[in-house]
């Protein structure tokens, strides 16, 4: 079956075609034929995703990016063998920026006679992990056993979920507050770098470590949350504290990437504590980490090394794939089409804040 997914659930413009078969569990595999995301860097300057500069700029790239496509000579004639179905991002995620995708996707099947599947943007991050990525264009399921884990750490999401089965997810913590993501970009642009902040600080915690490791810090930043009973999270508190930080003290005494690699830590702690705890309590086989921060070397690493002392594996694609792309999408849709969950054009709608479960 050849599928064409489309993301555009935040600032990332993603399509790809794929041609996946057989079923999940069994002989699944797939080929990636074409994949192309647009990264917006209108938002550089602000900080953060502004939804309706973010939905003009989808806009502008989804036509460009159908283009590099190989099927793109479909576009204007209707080869209808070429594409199977459309997997599309209908939520969660800023609603503008998903209706430009589901609007783009409705057009096209439409034009060529296809079905809709409407797909989870935060199910795409987890399937895309659970790949064994052999290489950028080949790709099967990783061998792993349930139960399992998912971490998932986006701009917008900071979520732990049980999965007992394939597709079968339970919330088991969530923040309260900001995601892991927005911390890193809020605590970047405090500390006069652009966005997205998650890479600017890892480059300069990564940078502290091999320099000045030894060195004491000077001060410290909260681990919040860490030892209570929930998994719940919070991240608001401590990008509060590292604004406090900045605010007692010139930045340059402090030192900024210092400072970035305190931050760094505490969310990884955090994140590794908290999640190997759930790993203890629900016996879970294997971690399934996907979202934008999951590309982040240093918590892969502290995450991947506690997981094996207590025989558990972490699952985390290539980091190319961690950040929002239609790859994912058009994995996850393809075993929704596998079910037949192909939705009417007509009824197809977006939904911000779609749970999992
Ligand atoms: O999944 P994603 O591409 O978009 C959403 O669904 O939100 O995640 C984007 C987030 C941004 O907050 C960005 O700063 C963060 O992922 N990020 C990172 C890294 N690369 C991207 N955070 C920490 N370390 C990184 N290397
Ligand atoms: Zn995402």
């Amino acid at each position: 079956m050849r599928i064409l997914g489309i993301e555009t659930s935040a600032d990332d413009t993603g399509i790809a075609l794929i041609e996946a078969e057989g079923a999940y569990c069994t002989d699944f595999s797939f080929k990636v034929l074409a994949n192309e995301v647009s990264s917006q860097n209108v938002h550089a300057e602000y900080g953060g995703i502004y939804p309706n500069l973010a939905k003009r700029e989808h806009a502008k790239n989804l036509p460009l990016l159908l283009e590099k496509m190989p099927i793109s000579h479909v576009y204007n004639s209707c080869d209808i063998h070429a594409i199977d179905a459309i997997a599309v991002t209908v939520g969660p995620g800023l609603e503008p920026c998903l209706w430009e995708g589901i609007e783009f996707a409705k057009k096209l099947a439409v034009q060529w006679h296809v079905p809709i599947v409407p797909v989870n943007h935060m199910e795409g991050h987890i399937v895309i992990s659970m790949m064994d990525l052999r290489n950028p264009s080949l790709g099967e399921l990783a061998t792993f056993e349930f139960p399992a884990l998912a971490l998932l750490v986006s701009g917008g999401h900071t979520e732990l979920i049980l999965m007992k089965s394939f597709g079968q997810y339970e919330y088991i913590g969530r923040t309260r507050d900001d995601a892991a993501g927005e911390a890193f970009d809020k605590v970047a642009r405090l500390l006069g770098l652009p966005y997205p902040g998650g890479p600017e600080i890892s480059r300069l915690a990564e940078h502290a470590r091999k320099t000045h490791e030894a060195s004491p810090r000077g001060f410290k930043l909260p681990r919040p949350m860490m030892h209570e009973n929930s998994y719940d999270f919070s991240f608001a508190g401590l990008k509060t504290a590292a604004e406090r930080l900045i605010k007692s003290k010139p930045l340059q005494s402090l030192g900024r990437e210092k400072l970035a690699c305190e931050f760094e830590d505490s969310v990884t702690d955090v994140l590794v504590y908290k999640t190997l705890r759930a790993v203890e309590e629900y016996g879970a086989n294997a971690v399934v980490m996907g979202g934008g921060v999951s590309a982040n070397k240093h918590i892969r690493s502290v995450l991947s090394s506690k997981l094996e002392a207590v025989s558990s594996k972490l699952l985390v694609c290539p980091p190319q794939f961690s950040t929002d792309n239609g790859l994912m999408i058009a994995i996850a849709g393809y075993f929704h089409a596998l079910k037949n969950e192909f939705e009417d054009p007509k009824s197809l709608s977006a939904n911000g804040n779609w749970k999992l479960c």
